[in-house]
């Protein structure tokens, strides 16, 4: 067992996990966060990601894990990792700012020999240019010369349960190939499998890829299921046959859109990079106006279902299921349920939401009511839409509600259920 020392910047959905992964590997870890509440959460033993227990927070401690918001602690540690977020800004446009700010505590700190490594995702040339630039001039230190630098894009995949930080293959890059090398003999105490990329611009594209590669085929299994739809064609059955394919074919569901911090936020990344090279990438264009349409659509649908009941969505009680982003996880980022209430209730629709794993839930600054009781909340229901696939949805109870149902997710079947 070493004593290496680990510094974890950012300590959320990824840095947390990367925390606990490297206590169990026998690393000494520190994190750091400007989130008070994130601090004081996890040095009184309560984790805030849902992936990690209190228990596993609980042995981190014994392990001599501490949670700080004082930079200090990130002096002579021999590895820093920054995994902050890089959302989007009001505009939609790349937000960097959490990376700079922290890209300047990090460097302020930076000590000679130091291996420091950027897991948030952003575009290429953030490691090589923007993140070593801030460390040199904070540090007065060279990057590739007085300490290491590299890139590693996190594929964390919440609510998971096959894969893990241990058993994903893990990307890592250098700025150098003596970063390499570093960057190298540290994430194999962590990872079983690692893919060294060419450098850290390919690595941080291969990210890009990744998520966008995602984005495109959601938006055109939603496009072939409005096609469908005005064809006559079942499209629920046309992905069951062409899903059969054990070769060349890869399985997207439509849906009401697109959620969560990193596959509707990463072709941002890609796109106002390439715009900055003065190059246009058509799909990403029409994927985004694909699937930026899908809340209406949703909503358009409800007003078709509601209608064939004799009702109008105005003064229609209407009942969302699962309001979070992926199934059986509490993360609503980027939810596409958010367009979906604000937008039936512009349509005088009087929405409630039920969503055991979220316990608020508001759409465009006023707050939706939570029912908490599956079935009595059916029975207040002139209709229910089904969201997201939490497993608490058994697809039986809802092809039996009283009320009329709108299955987003292709999950169930009866008399008074329509598919999207
Ligand atoms: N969540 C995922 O599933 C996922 C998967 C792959 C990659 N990523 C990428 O990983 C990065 C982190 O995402 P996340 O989901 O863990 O974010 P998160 O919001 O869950 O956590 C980020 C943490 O960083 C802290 N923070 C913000 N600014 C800071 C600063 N300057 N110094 C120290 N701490 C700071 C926040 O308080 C927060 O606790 C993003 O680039 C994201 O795109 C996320």
């Amino acid at each position: 067992m070493s004593d290496t020392v680990l510094a974890v910047v950012g300590l959320g959905y990824v840095g947390l996990p990367l925390a606990a992964r490297a206590c169990e590997a026998g690393l000494a870890v520190v994190g750091f966060d400007v989130a008070p509440q994130v601090v004081e959460g996890l040095n009184a033993g309560r984790s805030h990601v849902g992936d990690i227990p209190d228990a596993t927070v609980a042995a981190m401690r014994a392990n001599g894990f501490a949670a700080v918001d004082d930079a200090a602690a990130l002096a002579g540690c021999d590895t820093v990792v920054i995994c902050v977020p890089t959302g989007l800004d009001a505009a939609g446009l790349p937000d960097l700012s959490a990376l700079r700010a922290a890209g300047h505590t990090v460097g302020r700190h930076l000590g000679a020999g130091t291996l420091v490594v950027l897991e948030s995702t952003s575009h290429p040339g953030t490691t090589d240019t923007l993140l070593r630039e801030i460390l040199e001039k904070e540090s007065g230190l060279r990057a590739g010369e007085d300490f290491h630098l590299a890139y590693s894009p996190e594929r964390i995949d919440p609510g998971n349960t096959q894969f893990g930080l241990r058993n994903t293959p893990k990307i890592v890059s250098g700025y150098t190939p003596l970063c390499l090398k570093h960057a190298t003999a540290f994430y194999h105490r962590l990872v079983d499998r690692l893919v060294l990329s060419a450098g850290t611009r390919e690595a941080e594209m291969a990210k890009l890829l990744e998520n966008t590669h995602r984005y495109v085929n959601i938006a055109l299994v939603n496009e072939v299921a409005r096609y469908c739809e005005r064809a006559g064609i079942d499209v629920w059955d046309v992905l069951h046959c062409a899903g059969t394919k054990p070769f060349g074919y890869t399985a997207f569901q439509p849906g009401p859109g697109v959620g969560g911090h990193c596959v509707p936020v990463d072709p941002r990344y890609l796109d106002t990079h390439a715009t900055e090279q003065g190059f246009t990438f058509e799909l990403l264009a029409a994927a985004r106006r694909v699937i930026s349409a899908m809340p209406t659509r949703v909503v358009e649908r409800a007003a078709v279902v509601l209608r064939r009941e004799g009702r109008e969505l105005a003064g229609s009680r209407v009942l969302l299921l699962g309001v979070s982003y992926k199934p059986d996880v509490a993360d609503v980022r980027e939810s596409p349920a958010f367009p979906v209430a604000a937008l039936l209730r512009s349509a005088g629709a009087e929405v409630a939401y039920h969503d055991p794993l979220v316990v608020e839930f508001t759409a465009d600054g006023v707050p939706v009511r939570r029912e908490t009781e599956l079935s009595a909340a059916l029975g207040r229901a002139d209709l229910a839409i089904l969201l997201q696939d939490h497993s608490c949805y058994p697809a039986r109870q809802l092809a039996q509600a009283p009320c009329a149902l709108l299955d987003t997710r292709g999950k169930t079947a009866g008399a008074r259920v329509t598919l999207l």
